[in-house]
């Protein structure tokens, strides 16, 4: 096994260590949330109780795959916990997700959660955000209109790079919510309140993977161990 894939199963094991039975759980989306998800499906085949929320339909299948109980938001609008990865987490664990294209039921998810427990190696942390593309999910209606007020807004608050429409085998993408996703290679977002504050004033944005507030604990997995982070207040 790969090194990466060692610490991703490290950090997904010590996630695993804070679900409770007969919790009520949001399932994120990506390779560090499906090392998670094949863990657990280990326990609950072993008679393990918990239901589950699928961030993604790749994540449904998997669950389904491994016998995991689900439910919907419909049917249980309230959720005890959400374990997710991250593209980006930045010390005041603020995240950059949607890297999958999952970030707006990730988003709702997570938001629906009594709390977020963020699983990552430690190539995720970051001093500043924006390294890793923001990924914004657009409404497919006015495309064009959309692309040019983020520019005006990105412009606005000096930020520059490329916005690109994401592609995926030859095809646009195409977001589990019929959307589009703009990937914004901002290279730094020193400020993320105030970019996610102007992407939210553009109607045809529909979410963008800045997550402020929502998580209280990542455990990064390292060369040297386990960590467990809190935000730090800057
Ligand atoms: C999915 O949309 C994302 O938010 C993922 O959680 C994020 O991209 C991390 O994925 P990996 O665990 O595959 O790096």
């Amino acid at each position: 096994m790969d090194e990466a894939r060692r610490l991703k199963i490290a950090a997904a094991a010590e996630a695993l260590t804070h679900v409770k039975d007969g919790m009520r759980l949001g399932i994120g989306t990506g390779s560090t949330a499906e090392e998670f998800v094949r863990l657990l499906g280990e326990k609950t085949a072993n008679g393990f109780k918990v239901i589950g929320v699928p961030t993604s339909e790749r994540t449904a299948a998997l669950c389904k795959e491994l016998n995991i109980p689900l439910t919907t938001l419909e049917e249980t609008p309230h959720l005890d916990l959400t374990i997710d990865g991250a593209d980006e987490v930045d010390p005041a664990l603020t995240l950059i997700k949607g890297g999958g294209g999952a970030l707006l039921r990730e988003k709702i998810v997570a938001a629906a959660s009594d709390a977020m427990i963020v699983i990552a190696d430690e190539s995720k942390l970051v001093d500043t955000l924006g390294r890793f593309p923001l990924p914004i999910e657009v409404n497919s209606f006015g495309l064009g209109a959309t692309t040019r007020a983020i520019q005006k807004a990105a412009d606005k608050l000096g930020l520059s790079g490329a916005l690109v429409l994401r592609q995926k085998d030859g095809k646009t993408f195409v977001t589990d919510g019929g959307h589009y996703i703009i990937d914004a290679n901002f290279g730094r977002i020193p400020d993320s309140k105030a970019l996610s504050d102007a992407l939210f004033a553009i109607p045809g944005v529909v979410e963008h993977g800045l997550f402020i507030g929502l998580s209280e604990t990542t455990i990064i997995a390292g060369a040297d161990g386990i960590r467990t982070i809190k935000p730090s207040k800057i």
